[in-house]
């Protein structure tokens, strides 16, 4: 051996066991999601593969990691033919024609001599994306392809090995070889928020958007330049194992246990059933849930478990008998933004919303949705007029996704924040780096009402026998004078007044009458009655019920604490106030201008006649008010990164822990939540918003 060989044998070793490290971390990261290095330190190990290979092309393996991304585009996919058929599944579209199947299958195990009480069942989401088909020869990946037809499909191997999830190799345990071939077959996905995040990148740049995530899944794969895949952040489910040559499993539970001991990425929500009934609780159990998931599923997948029963129950047409679909109405649609509406809140924060034609999303029809602001409708180009993308996730409020651009007409409005409040016409402000247009009128109806809406509110003075209904009724009468022009007004009420007052007005169904409702004289001693208990709320309570702006739920416990009665509250300088810990120039200044105001001091005044309570009896620790609280986040927040959420919690003396459970106290969830929102959930854990949380913390 001469001496040029011995370091490249070395370099050789090191390039293989780089290999090996690198798609271990592939896996920690895009499969469980539990990655064990850091970025950094990933991209350390990536290069340093990169620069050996370059330098020795000779240990370039076509089957590296390096591979993954930046194949050259082709000119045409090639036809490749699948080893085994690809089905499809039949549907059922209710419960009962779930039900209907399991009879039809019970029914044709026992003509065969099987007895039907003794078949398990596994469930599965439905995953809406891709079909697709790899196939491993000797451990490696050789080949995948897209459903296609079922019987031919399209090689599309380059743009399928830049999905991170998808292992290149199958991982050998110990004493094992792999087996000589092995097909693994799951849906491609993209997720939810990459989904959005995509299309907003292409209106950008002037390209068609995606009408759901599926449609940006199929094209992603089906893309000639496999560099275009690769900036694509796809993943898989794995769901079956096809065609093998080696390897003998007998039953469907088995094979998911086999994709997930080799390192694929098997659905954590898949479970084995024993009986029917746990069947449709399952299916059915998603169909509520699904907001939960940061994917889009369209239903249940319901399967017999046992491949012997599955044989003798055989395929029609193009499905098996031995599986069916349980459909959900689809989580996101089509429709016609007809206008931008606008709503004045507390603040005088003028926030826009969609008014839409009705459509059906997620089995609920839907007119509204939520724009955030201004900056949000420009960056995704929604337009009035325009046909929009919408998505209901769980019971998240609707969201505009984004439009359809290849449906404009040219008559549609770019969308202009009102010069004037559209509630008291005052002249509106933008602040030089907010996203945020206000009405700076104090006295605006809008931010009256809804100041008094805050009041009641839950957390507040939770009053709750004042809905927004009530509320508005109050303020806003149909039929006689304002009986409220502030919320000290609430505690001068005099029954007589409230009884017969106008609530709303509806349609009886059966008679097509117009059915005023109206406040009865049980729901009026009702209303007294929280009334008076509200008048037990501890100060700061009080004070974040009065809602000055910067004050949220923490920083009223930090003042109250601090200065103890609102007396000296009013009485401190702008100085004092930034001095106390937690609190900043920007909520001293917010507090000043607040009690400068004679109409604000006047309000404070009434309710302490009223009986409201203006000490605090209790001290608050005040410097840390999230002291012992532990904290999970979930999901991606709309206005902060994690790290930065993560920040403001621990300056306030909270924790912040990666997994919900007993200790946890809080669960900040953000845009495509995880199963931690479930967990939580199970756990009867208290869920926030971000906005929730920011008002919470007084931000
Ligand atoms: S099993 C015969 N399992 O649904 C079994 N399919 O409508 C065929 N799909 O082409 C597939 N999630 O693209 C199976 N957990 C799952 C699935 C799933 C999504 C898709 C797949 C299939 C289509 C049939």
């Amino acid at each position: 051996m001469d001496n040029d060989t011995k370091p490249s044998r070395e370099i050789a070793g090191r390039a293989e066991e780089l290999r090996g490290l690198i798609e271990r971390h592939n896996y920690l990261y895009y499969v469980l999601d539990q990655p064990e290095i850091s970025d950094a330190e990933y991209d350390r190990l990536f290069d340093e593969l990169k620069e050996i290979e370059d330098k020795h092309p000779e240990l370039a393996a076509p089957d590296s990691p390096t591979r993954r991304v930046g194949a050259e585009p082709l000119a045409e996919f090639v036809q490749v033919r699948h080893p085994q058929p690809m089905f499809s599944l039949s549907n059922a579209r209710n419960e009962q024609e779930l039900k209907d199947w399991h009879r039809r299958v019970s029914r044709l195990l026992a003509e065969k001599g099987m007895d039907p009480e003794t078949a398990a069942y596994v469930t599965e989401p439905k995953i809406d994306g891709l079909a697709v088909s790899l196939v491993y020869e000797e451990g490696r990946l050789a080949r995948g392809a897209t459903r296609g037809n079922g019987e031919i499909g399209e090689d599309v191997t380059a743009n399928l090995r830049t999905i991170r999830a998808i292992p290149l190799h199958i991982r050998k345990k110990k004493g094992e070889k792999p087996p000589a071939l092995v097909e693994v077959r799951g849906e491609v996905y993209l997720p939810l928020a990459a989904f959005a995040r995509l299309n907003e990148e292409r209106v950008a740049a002037g390209e068609p958007t995606f009408a759901n995530p599926r449609n940006a899944a199929a094209g992603s794969v089906r893309q000639l330049d496999p560099r275009v895949a690769a900036r694509r952040p796809l993943s898989i489910w794995c769901y079956q194992v096809g065609y093998t040559v080696g390897l003998e499993i007998d039953s469907h539970w088995q094979a998911l246990e086999w994709l997930r001991h080799h390192d694929f990425k098997v659905n954590p929500h898949v479970y084995r059933h024993e009986t029917f009934a746990d069947v449709i609780e399952a299916s059915r159990a998603w169909e509520d849930r699904r907001g939960e998931l940061d994917y889009d599923i369209d239903g249940t997948v319901v399967k017999i478990d046992s491949y012997a029963m599955q044989s003798v129950l055989g395929v029609v047409g193009r499905a098996p008998r031995w599986a069916i679909a349980f459909k959900f109405a689809p989580s996101t649609g089509m429709t016609r933004l007809l206008e931008i509406g606008i709503n004045v809140g507390r603040t005088g924060a003028l926030n826009p919303f969609a008014i839409m034609e009705p459509v059906e999303v997620g089995g609920v029809t839907i007119s509204k949705a939520t724009l955030h602001n201004e900056d949000d409708i420009h960056r995704k180009d929604i337009r009035e007029g325009d046909w929009v993308v919408v998505q209901r996730a769980g019971d998240v409020i609707p969201q505009v996704v984004a439009p359809v651009t290849q449906k404009r007409t040219g008559r549609e409005k770019v969308f202009r924040m009102p010069e004037r409040c559209p509630s008291c016409g005052t002249g509106t402000v933008r602040p030089a780096g907010e996203v945020v247009v206000r009405c700076p009128n104090k006295s605006c109806p809008s931010q009256i009402v809804e100041s008094i809406k805050h009041f009641v509110s839950k957390g507040a003075m939770d009053i709750d026998t004042l809905g927004e209904r009530r509320v508005e009724a109050l303020y806003r009468p149909r039929d006689r004078a304002p009986l409220i022009r502030n919320m000290a007004d609430l505690y001068f009420l005099k029954k007589e007044e409230l009884v017969g007052l106008e609530i709303s007005r509806s349609i009886n169904k059966k008679t097509g009458k117009e059915v005023i409702h109206r406040l009865q004289e049980k729901s009026v001693a009702n209303i007294f009655r929280s009334l008076e208990n509200s008048k037990s709320r501890p100060f700061h309570r009080v004070l974040f019920a009065l809602g000055l702006r910067h004050v949220g739920y923490i920083n009223a416990q930090l003042l109250a604490s601090h200065f103890r009665t609102i007396d000296r509250l009013m009485g401190a300088s702008e100085e004092e106030i930034a001095g106390v810990e937690g609190i900043g120039p920007i909520i001293a200044e917010a507090v000043r201008e607040y009690f400068e105001e004679p109409h604000n001091r006047e309000t404070v005044e009434r309710l302490r006649q009223a009986g409201l309570r203006f000490e605090e009896e209790h001290a608050v620790k005040a410097k840390q008010p999230l002291a012992g609280k532990s904290f999970v986040l979930t999901g991606a927040l709309p206005a902060m990164s994690r790290a930065q959420a993560k920040e403001k919690i621990e300056a306030l003396g909270g924790k912040v822990s990666g997994s919900v459970g007993k200790t946890t106290d809080y669960v900040i969830a953000g845009e495509s939540p995880g199963t931690k929102l479930r967990k939580a959930r199970e756990l009867g854990k208290t869920v926030l918003s971000e906005a929730e949380f920011l008002k919470m913390i007084g931000e």
